[in-house]
């Protein structure tokens, strides 16, 4: 007798046509398990961060590297650079080997083997848990083409963020921006701490929140302002709320309890479900798309890729402002949510029919 042996439903991939490939990568000799997903190439070849962390299933890391994948193909439309929309995630299954060690080296050494092998139709940088020097390993052992190699795109997403929020605030309150507006920041690593320290300068009120409670009241300090409880950001009496941290930060079930007027940051995927966007319309609450406001790292990458120079990347990072006061003022004009509005834009960059 025959035994037929089902696949485990968790050990599948999640949405096996949800983009153009999805690749997995596997080699027990350095402990690699890997996915790569090219989400959509129309506009260049797939380029998306390299996230590192653990997983509670193989479907799990394949559906947030698809989800992900496909926020860059919008992320790249809707800022007009010449790439299509990819991610890739290593998955661990204990801590991260140490910055360095030959463990790393030889993780990223033998995933660069494996991304070369799309021919260059993906192309890693950094994202959660890896550093320039994991891309400098794909580059230089691994021998594929890699972004984020030399500069880290952080401040230059904060730079995007802080153009977005500031752009909400002038749409909401006239040209004053974000002058005396309260602004909370949820996660202040890289990204957050920057945004924040920007919003300062152009006269915000801080409140910041980590769940590095050390390092939330070290900002706090350093720019006047408060601290609140990480997961109590969002329902702080605020101006302005910018995520900066996790995903899926709003949700149906919460969004009546969001005091601020507009959501402006970096976390990727800050909606629970598209839906939200409509919700939040409703509420009052202006939501810039994050997939357009953290931007600027990557236009930061283009901008070494083709050559500009330091004044040229930082304008083409602030035209992020612009760009979201034409969404908003689209949105206004047509009622519908911004998000709405980006994804019309994007169907019209890519050529093809993109709902939320
Ligand atoms: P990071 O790792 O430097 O900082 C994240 C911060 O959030 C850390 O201080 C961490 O302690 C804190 N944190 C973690 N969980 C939290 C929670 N539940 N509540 C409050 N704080 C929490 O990361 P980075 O680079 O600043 O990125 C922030 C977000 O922006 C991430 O979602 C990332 O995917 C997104 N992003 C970052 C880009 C970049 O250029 N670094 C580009 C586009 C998106």
């Amino acid at each position: 007798m025959t035994t037929v042996t089902t696949p485990v439903p968790s050990d599948s991939i999640a949405e096996p046509w949800a983009t153009e490939q999805t690749i997995t990568c596997r080699d027990d000799r350095v402990g690699l398990r890997a996915v790569i997903a090219i989400d959509d190439t129309t506009l260049g070849p797939g380029f998306g961060g390299v996230r590192l962390r653990t997983y509670p299933s193989t479907e799990a890391a394949a559906r947030e590297a698809q989800r992900l994948a496909a926020a860059m193909t919008l992320k790249h439309a809707l800022a007009e650079l010449p790439y299509g929309g990819a991610k890739s995630v290593v998955m661990l299954d204990g801590p991260a080997p140490a910055p360095g060690s030959p463990q790393r080296r030889a993780l990223f050494a033998r995933f660069g083997e494996m991304i070369a092998r799309t021919a260059g139709y993906y192309v890693p940088g950094v994202d959660m848990g890896t550093l320039l020097e994991d891309m400098q390993t794909i580059r230089d052992d691994g021998g594929a083409r890699a972004f984020c190699d030399e500069v880290s795109p952080s401040p230059f997403t904060a730079r995007g963020v802080y153009q977005a929020m500031r752009a909400a605030a002038v749409h909401h309150h006239g040209e004053g921006g974000l002058a005396g507006l309260h602004v909370v920041v949820q996660g202040v690593g890289s990204v957050g701490a920057e945004v924040a320290r920007l919003a300062h300068t152009d006269g915000a009120r801080l409140t910041v929140a980590d769940v590095d409670t050390a390092r939330a009241q070290e900002l706090a300090r350093e720019l006047g302002g408060d601290t609140v409880a990480a997961d109590e950001a969002a329902f702080h009496e605020a101006d302005v709320f910018s995520p900066c941290a996790i995903a899926r930060v709003v949700t149906h079930d919460n969004i009546a309890r969001i005091p601020a007027r507009i959501i402006a940051g970096a976390a990727n995927d800050t909606l629970d479900d598209p839906g939200c966007a409509e919700a939040l319309r409703e509420a009052g609450i202006t939501f810039v798309p994050d997939f357009v406001a953290n931007a600027g790292g990557v236009i930061q990458v283009h901008g070494g890729v083709v050559g500009w120079s330091d004044e040229e990347t930082l304008a083409a990072v602030d035209r992020i402002g612009g760009r979201v006061t034409g969404l908003l003022e689209s949105a206004q004009e047509h009622g519908i949510t911004p998000l709405a509005a980006a994804l019309q834009r994007a169907s019209t960059v890519l050529g093809r029919e993109i709902s939320a």
